[in-house]
């Protein structure tokens, strides 16, 4: 009967103990541990289930149902303590890891339009309104269409006006300029009139500094008919002009040579960086090119097809990226090429 007793005694006991233990327990870990010590297969109480066959019968029933009581009692404690530790370690995080709304977001980045396509698009479409169609032609050019038939013989002193990319197979050249699309578009249109512009990427084996790339864009530009003149040429490129720079732009054509064009010119405006006082961007002269300009060479119309004593025309070459240097007054050609985000993202 004492033994009896003392079982009864000793589950208050555990209870005791038990919930004393809980009560300092502050988090997750400390929980589980507290499970195990005092739940698990060899916790107290458990203990006292496997000692219930050495208990008398009469008591037995007695003994059972306190140590039932009693695991129920810490089962709940458990439940309400798990429940209290999560709430203060929610409430905790609440307080010290502040969300503070009042951050801007992160933007995600959105692309654009690289200016030198912006500027190609804009040279396009203002000749477009003149009437010219757009035409294209390839990158990769033999040589025959290269220089050849654009009155450019092979040794002749004029190829070194263009330092060439050559490929692997031998007559093939990356294109150095937009004109061989000339004798492409006149083959095609013979005998129609043509007015047509050709924009592209050309190559040039150079040292590239403010000015000057290795890869650039270029608008080539031709007017094939009867009794097309340089007052033709000069209105076209003035005009042109107007409408990209504004009305009060100082153009001026001086006198260059080309094989493939005579007369030839170059299409020059005031230097915006130094007035036309001269400086690296305009290689000092005070004026920048922006297109080689002429009338076709006769043989030139001749190797499109079209005869030179009924038919006459003039062509060009303007460079994009040049006028956008002009146009959005940048000081360095190599800009548009090296993709730096801090650049391309002001235009
Ligand atoms: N193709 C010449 C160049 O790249 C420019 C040009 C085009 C000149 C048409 C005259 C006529 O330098």
């Amino acid at each position: 009967m004492a033994e009896e007793e003392n079982v009864l005694a000793e589950l208050d006991g555990i209870r005791r103990a038990g919930l004393d233990a809980l009560s300092s327990v502050q988090d997750e870990a400390g929980l589980q541990a507290w499970r195990t010590t005092h739940l698990g297969r060899s916790s107290p109480v458990m203990l006292v289930f496997t000692r219930l066959g050495q208990i008398s019968k009469e008591m037995r029933p007695a003994v059972g149902q306190k140590a039932n009581q009693v695991k129920q009692a810490l089962e709940a404690a458990l439940e309400e303590r798990g429940e209290f530790v999560r709430t203060a370690s929610l409430r905790q995080k609440l307080d010290t890891e502040r969300l503070d709304i009042t951050l801007p977001g992160r933007r995600n980045p959105l692309g654009r339009i690289h200016p030198a396509s912006q500027a190609l698009a804009e040279i396009v479409h203002i000749f477009e309104e003149m009437g010219f169609q757009e035409y294209r032609s390839p990158e990769v050019e033999t040589e025959e269409f290269n220089f050849e038939l654009l009155n450019i013989p092979e040794h002749h002193p004029a190829r070194d006006m263009w330092d060439t990319f050559h490929t692997t197979v031998p007559g093939t050249v990356l294109r150095t300029h937009t004109s061989p699309g000339q004798i492409h578009a006149m083959r095609e249109m013979c005998p129609r009139p043509i007015r047509v512009i050709l924009p592209g990427m050309v190559y040039r084996y150079e040292q590239t500094n403010a000015s000057h790339e290795a890869q650039f864009n270029q608008v080539e530009l031709l007017a094939v008919g009867k009794n097309i003149t340089m007052g033709d040429m000069k209105g076209t490129i003035e005009g042109f002009a107007r409408r990209m720079f504004g009305e009060h732009v100082r153009v001026r054509m001086r006198p260059s040579y080309f094989p493939f064009t005579e007369p030839s010119g170059d299409i020059v405006m005031e230097c915006f960086v130094c007035g036309s006082k001269g400086c690296p961007v305009c290689k000092y002269s005070g004026w920048l090119e922006i297109a080689g300009c002429g009338m076709v060479h006769p043989i030139v119309l001749q190797n499109g097809g079209y005869d030179p004593t009924i038919y006459s025309g003039f062509a060009a070459g303007l460079g994009p990226e040049r006028i956008a240097l002009l146009k959005y007054q940048v000081n360095d050609i190599r800009y548009f090429f090296q993709n730096d985000i801090r650049f391309l993202e002001q235009f």
